[in-house]
């Protein structure tokens, strides 16, 4: 099994962004403990991330006949993007949306999620381990 982790905007400043939202760990701990998670698994998995909204649209399309599952944490563009909603719905491949903090406690612009209109799952505000907890739900529906 194949799974394409997608991460959006600044969250490779993870660590150094705001860490009482976000927590202390770095993107390479992020990266490290999807990867070491999925190794356990059995599952194979690639990690992106841009702060480009075209580049995270090529990406998902690139998904298309090569993976069998996304994790996506759109970050900033959940709360704007259609066109990460139409680059989804397109692949038609199982999607996770995953979010570090628990956005429904946050600003009313963040109650809006355009990918969640596709999404199968959501884990919000479980950290990294939101991740984890999507990876694991992908890999069983695919048993
Ligand atoms: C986030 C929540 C978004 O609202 C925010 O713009 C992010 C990160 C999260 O993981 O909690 O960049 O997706």
């Amino acid at each position: 099994m194949k799974i394409l982790v997608i991460n959006g905007p600044n969250l490779n400043m993870l660590g150094v962004r705001e860490p009482g939202i976000y927590g202390t760990d770095s993107y390479d701990t992020l990266c490290r403990r999807v990867t070491e998670h999925a190794e356990k698994k059995g599952v194979s998995v690639s990690i992106y991330q841009s702060n480009h909204e075209g580049d995270l649209v090529d990406r998902i399309q690139a998904a298309y006949g090569a993976a069998d599952g996304i994790i996506i944490n759109p970050a900033a563009y959940t709360h704007t993007s259609v066109a990460l909603l139409d680059a989804l719905k397109a692949v038609g491949l199982p999607t996770v949306e995953v979010h570090l903090s628990d956005v429904a406690s946050r600003e009313d612009f963040r109650q809006v999620s355009y990918v969640r209109l596709y999404a199968e799952k959501t884990v919000t505000g479980k950290g990294i381990d939101g991740y984890l907890e999507a990876l694991d739900y992908l890999a069983e529906k695919a048993k």
